[in-house]
């Protein structure tokens, strides 16, 4: 396999992860590593701290440097430092989900220009191999569906609220303990983060590009305890998805939002920091990926595992990987999510009196709601009473509006809370 010499953005975790790794290839070696603070104490065994920079502008100005990894994150400086990378003819490997959602068009166009690829497979599901899939074994298929569990961080808070029945603070709490959940855990929590990966996983899906300020997100920091538990008595268990599909008209949905999942779909079963990814296909029909999202070895593999593949296709070609050069010049066209259609979970506080149900049942007929399932279990102290509903599949708009004329009842207390399912 031909030699090459790279550049590392990033000595966190990730970064750390990938120099431990690439110390069992021979053909690849690292000539610098960029980090912000050179006067960080770091314990890494056999290191030799000459390598290290805090001018990234060194790696990607570097005329001895053939490909620049970048573990750094965030938009900026990302951005600039991969772009002069780019510029100065170096092929890049990515981790950086955020930079890639937000800006990877600009940094794609310029890359084909530069005739240089970028590889990304460490950006969507850390250690689950599904960029190279999709651009390479799967390209026979047309891709219509994606559902999957992208973010780690909130798939441990909620299995934890589920399983050990502990609040959203508390599961939070031991996330932020464990290392999964960052001091300040918006990013995660929010949506933000499983939003950049399906709007990745979608463009290079639909073929199309997806505008990720089109992406409805939706985090879990509404979801209460009494939400997981009804939920589990229903048969369900409280997942962040991440879904993009293409519709019959052509348009495309993309959103993250949290849902009731029906214990026996494959999605219900991921439990912990796990991620999966469930794909639909023609002609390869559903197929599952699951594994580790996050962590310095998954996410390594992922980096080093672009890195050799590159390192191969560059023994034989100066144009390497041609399906990873990126052709999306079709931008998509998404739908908002009030045009969306789907199963409901509305959770209501009426006050106790004759006909409450009753005027639900009207004010969703009304607005052509069907429901499937409704669940009252006495009556509270204060005189007020939980109604859970399930309805058959509906349209959001219809059901945003019926929410609204309920809440205009002297009769409804409370919204608390409306989540989409999936069976
Ligand atoms: N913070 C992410 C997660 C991992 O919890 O899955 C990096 O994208």
């Amino acid at each position: 396999m031909k030699s090459l010499n790279v550049g590392i953005i990033g000595f966190g975790t990730v970064g750390t992860g990938v120099w431990e790794v690439l110390k069992n290839f021979d053909n690849i070696h690292v000539k610098k590593i960029a980090v912000k603070n050179l006067n960080k104490k770091r314990e890494i065994e056999n290191f030799d701290t000459s390598l290290l920079t805090d001018n990234p502008f060194e790696i990607t100005e570097n005329s001895e440097i053939d490909v620049v990894i970048e573990v750094a994150g965030g938009t900026q400086p990302a951005f600039d430092i991969l772009k002069s990378a780019i510029n100065h003819g170096k092929h890049i490997v990515t981790a950086n989900k955020e930079l890639l959602a937000k800006r990877g068009s600009e940094l794609f166009s310029l890359a084909k220009e530069k005739n240089v690829i970028i590889l990304y497979e460490a950006a969507v599901a850390g250690g689950i191999p599904i960029i190279m899939p999709i651009k390479t074994i799967l390209c026979a298929n047309k891709i219509t569906k994606i559902a999957a569990i992208l973010n780690g961080t909130t798939n441990y808070i909620l299995t934890k609220m589920d399983e050990k029945e502990l609040s959203y603070e508390t599961a939070l709490k031991q996330a932020q303990e464990l290392g999964y959940a960052e001091t300040d855990p918006t990013g995660d929590v929010e949506g933000f983060d499983a939003a950049y990966k399906i709007a990745i996983l979608s463009t290079i899906s639909f073929n199309k590009k997806i505008d990720i300020n089109k992406i409805y997100r939706e985090g879990i920091t509404k979801i209460t305890s009494n939400d997981i538990k009804s939920a589990r008595e229903l048969g369900y268990r409280i997942k962040l998805i991440a879904m993009g599909q293409v519709l019959d008209n052509g348009k495309i949905d993309v959103r993250v939002h949290p849902m009731l999942v029906a214990k026996k779909h494959l999605l219900a079963k991921v439990k912990n920091a796990t991620n999966s990814i469930m794909l639909t296909g023609n002609p390869v029909g559903d197929l599952v990926l699951t594994g580790a999202g996050a962590g310095a070895k998954p996410t390594a593999s992922s980096v080093v595992g672009d890195l050799l593949v590159l390192a191969s296709e560059l023994e034989t070609t100066n144009s390497p990987l041609p399906q990873a050069v990126c052709n999306h010049s079709e931008t998509a066209e998404q739908i908002l999510i009030g045009d969306t259609y789907n199963d409901y979970y509305i959770s209501l506080t009426a006050s106790n009196n004759p006909g409450a149900i009753g005027m639900i049942g009207t004010v969703f007929g009304e607005n052509n709601i069907n429901i499937s399932t409704i669940m009252q279990k006495g009556i509270n102290h204060d005189n007020t009473a939980e109604i859970v509903v399930i309805t058959e599949t509906a349209k959001e708009a219809d059901v945003q509006n019926a929410l609204k004329e309920l809440l205009n009842s002297p009769r409804i207390k409370n919204i608390n809370n409306l989540l989409r399912v999936m069976n």
